[in-house]
C-alpha cells in the first residue's frame, strides 16, 4: 500500500517535472526567457503532407536553441475542423492529427527538457468549436446536462436577441434547431461562446490546464480572454457614430460582451491552479491603456503574468518619439513587462516597419530595441530571418474566412502565416510536398541556411542580442532609464544595475547622427563605450561626446 503510493507519487513528480522555480536572485525563469511562437501548420513539415507538424517541430528544436530561445508557444494544435486554423478546438486534450499524436507531443516535451526549451500551449478560453462534444450536447435540447455550457436564448421581435456582431462579421447570433434557440460566437459560428458563469465549464477548462501541466507543459498563452464572460442582461451595444467594419457593418462600442470584470476574477483562479504547478500564464490582452493593462496583472500580482503589451504593435512606424512615449507606458506596469512586435494575427515586423529599401537595417535595429528593454520579449516565428508578409493576390487564394469575407479591404491573415524558410530548397525546406500556404517569394536570400552563413545577417544580429541579453545582467535586470528625450531621431536609454550600465542606441531615422550624452546628470560615472554589440561598423570604443551611427544603425555598448 505505502509502496503504491509513494510509486504514484514519483510518477507524478517525474512527469510533471516543471522547470525550476527561480534563479539566485528569486527571478522566475520566465523573466529572463525569450519567447517564441510557433505556427504549427508553418513551421516544418516531418511527413510532407504539406502541413507542418509537431515533429517537424521537434527536429527544429536544436535551431531554436542555437538561437538562444527559452520557451515556445505553440499555436493550436488541438483537434479542430479547423475553421479559424485551430482556433476553433473540438478536444482540448488530445492532437489533430495533421500535426502528428499525444505521442509527439510527450515527445517534443521531452526534447524541449534536453534542450532547455519549456513548451506552452495557446489555450482558447473564449469558446469551443461547433463539433466539441460539448456543444454537440449542449445544442441537442434545452435540458440536457450541458444545456447550460453555451450561451442560448431566444430571439427578439423575430431576430436574434440583441446587436451584438461578431469580429468576424455579421451577427454574433445563430438559430438553431431542434433547440430552436440562438447560440452566441464573438468569433465564427462555428466558434461558439462557452458559458464562464457556469462553475461547471469553469471546472472543465481549469481542468483541461492540469492534465497538460502534469503532461510537462509549462504553461499556456490565453487566447481572447476579454471576450470571456458576457452582461447576462444582453442589453444592445451604443454604436461607435456611423463607423462601418472592412465586412461593412456598423462598428459598435462593445461595452455589454467584452472587457467584464468578471473575467478578471476567472483568470485569478485559473492562476491558482497554475501556481499549484508553477506554470506561467501569458495572455492575449488587447488593452487601451496602462491603467487597462495592470489589471491583467491582478490587484496582487496574482493574475496572468505576463499580460502581452499589444499597444506596442500599434506603432506602424519607426519613430523614437512614439517609442519613447509607449516604452514609458510599459516600463511602469506594476508587473513585469511583456514586449511584442508581431505574431500570426498582425502584419510581420518587416513589412510594417520597412521602407522597402533600408528593411533589413530596420528589421535589425528593432530586435536591437525590443531585446534590449526591461522585459520579456515574446517572438514570431520567421522574424530573426526578415521573413516578410505574403498577402494574397487574389481573392480565391485567400484562405483565413476574415478574408474572404472582408476582400480587397481585408484580405486577412494569411500573408504572415507563411511557411518557415529554412534553406534554398523546393518550397524552402519547409515540406518537400506543396505548403498549404504558398512560401514567400524571396525565400532563396531569407533563409536560415543562408543567413547562418553570413556574419552580417540579420538571424546573427538576433542571436548575438540574445546571447548578450542572457549574459548581461544589466540588460536582464536593470532598470530602464531614457536619455536624450527631446530627440526626434534617435531613441536612446540605460539599462542600468548595481554598478553596470549598458547604453542602447537606436537611430530611427534613414539619416547619419552623432549623439552624445550627459550621463552624469542621471547620476552615472563613465565617459566611455565599450562597444557590446553594433549593427553597422563602429570603433570598439567611442567617447559618450560623440557616437556616430549610421541609418537605422543600433548600437549596444558598456559605459566605463
Ligand atoms: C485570437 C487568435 C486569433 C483567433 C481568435 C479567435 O485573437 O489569436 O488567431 O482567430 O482569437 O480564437
Ligand atoms: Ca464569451
Amino acid at each position: 500500500m505505502r509502496l503504491s503510493l509513494l510509486l504514484i507519487l514519483f510518477a507524478s513528480l517525474s512527469a510533471s517535472a516543471q522547470p525550476k522555480q527561480a534563479d539566485a536572485e528569486g527571478h522566475p525563469w520566465w523573466q529572463h526567457a525569450v519567447f517564441y511562437e510557433i505556427y504549427p501548420r508553418s513551421f516544418a513539415d516531418s511527413n510532407n503532407d504539406g502541413i507542418g507538424d509537431l515533429r517537424g517541430i521537434n527536429s527544429k528544436l536544436d535551431y531554436l536553441h542555437w538561437l538562444g530561445v527559452d520557451a515556445i508557444w505553440i499555436s493550436p494544435m488541438f483537434p479542430s475542423p479547423q475553421v479559424d486554423f485551430g482556433y476553433d478546438v473540438s478536444d482540448y486534450e488530445n492532437v489533430d492529427p495533421v500535426y502528428g499524436t499525444l505521442a509527439d507531443m510527450d515527445q517534443l516535451i521531452g526534447s524541449g527538457k534536453k534542450e532547455k526549451i519549456n513548451i506552452i500551449l495557446d489555450f482558447v478560453v473564449n469558446h469551443t468549436s461547433d463539433k466539441h462534444p460539448w456543444f454537440i450536447e449542449s445544442a441537442s435540447s434545452r435540458n440536457n446536462p450541458k444545456a447550460d455550457w453555451y450561451i442560448w436564448r431566444d430571439g427578439k421581435d423575430g431576430g436574434p436577441p440583441n446587436n451584438w456582431t461578431s469580429t468576424f462579421g455579421g451577427s454574433a447570433w445563430k438559430m438553431l434547431s431542434p433547440r430552436n434557440q440562438y447560440y452566441y460566437h464573438y468569433f465564427y459560428a462555428g466558434q461558439p461562446d462557452l458559458n464562464w458563469r457556469n462553475p461547471a465549464v469553469e471546472k472543465a477548462m481549469f481542468d483541461v490546464t492540469r492534465w497538460w501541466y502534469k503532461r510537462g507543459v509549462a504553461g499556456f498563452r490565453l487566447d481572447a480572454v476579454d471576450t470571456m464572460f458576457e452582461d447576462p442582461s444582453l442589453k444592445d451595444n451604443p454604436p461607435d457614430d456611423n463607423k462601418k467594419n472592412a465586412y461593412g457593418d456598423q462598428v459598435y462600442n462593445e461595452i455589454y460582451n467584452k472587457k467584464l470584470p468578471e473575467m478578471h476574477t476567472a483568470l485569478q483562479r485559473l492562476r491558482k491552479v497554475a501556481d499549484e504547478y508553477n506554470a506561467v500564464l501569458i495572455g492575449e490582452t488587447w488593452t487601451k491603456n496602462i491603467k487597462e493593462l495592470n489589471e491583467y496583472y491582478g490587484p496582487v500580482l496574482n493574475e496572468l503574468q505576463l499580460p502581452m503589451n499589444f499597444m506596442f504593435t500599434q506603432i506602424n512606424k519607426v519613430s523614437a518619439p512614439e517609442f519613447r512615449k509607449q516604452i514609458a507606458f510599459a516600463d511602469s506596469v506594476s508587473g513585469w513587462p511583456v514586449w511584442v512586435l508581431s505574431n500570426h494575427d498582425i502584419r510581420r515586423v518587416y513589412d510594417r516597419y520597412g521602407n522597402g529599401k533600408d528593411n533589413d537595417k530596420i528589421a535589425k535595429m528593432l530586435a536591437g530595441l525590443y531585446m534590449t528593454l526591461r522585459g520579456t520579449p515574446i517572438m514570431y516565428y520567421g522574424e530573426e530571418i526578415g521573413m516578410e508578409n505574403n498577402d494574397p493576390k487574389r481573392v480565391e487564394d485567400v484562405m483565413d474566412p476574415i478574408g474572404k469575407l472582408g476582400w480587397p479591404k481585408e484580405k486577412g491573415r494569411d500573408g504572415e502565416r507563411t511557411p518557415m524558410q529554412w534553406n534554398t530548397n523546393t518550397n524552402a525546406g519547409f515540406s518537400t510536398a506543396k505548403p498549404w500556404n504558398p512560401v514567400g517569394p524571396r525565400y532563396a536570400q531569407y533563409n536560415v541556411a543562408t543567413e547562418q552563413k553570413d556574419p552580417n545577417s540579420i538571424l546573427n544580429w538576433y542571436k548575438q542580442v540574445i546571447a548578450l541579453r542572457k549574459s548581461n545582467p544589466a540588460l536582464l535586470e536593470g532598470k530602464y532609464i531614457p536619455l536624450n528625450e527631446d530627440d526626434d531621431n534617435v531613441l536612446a536609454y540605460l539599462r542600468s544595475y548595481k554598478d553596470q550600465n549598458v547604453l542602447v542606441v537606436l537611430n530611427m531615422s534613414g539619416e547619419q547622427h552623432k549623439v552624445k550624452f550627459d550621463l552624469a546628470a542621471k547620476g552615472v560615472k563613465g565617459k566611455s563605450a565599450k562597444t557590446l554589440a553594433v549593427s553597422f561598423k563602429a570603433p570598439a570604443t567611442s567617447t559618450l561626446d560623440s557616437i556616430s551611427l549610421e541609418p537605422y544603425g543600433a548600437y549596444i555598448a558598456q559605459v566605463e
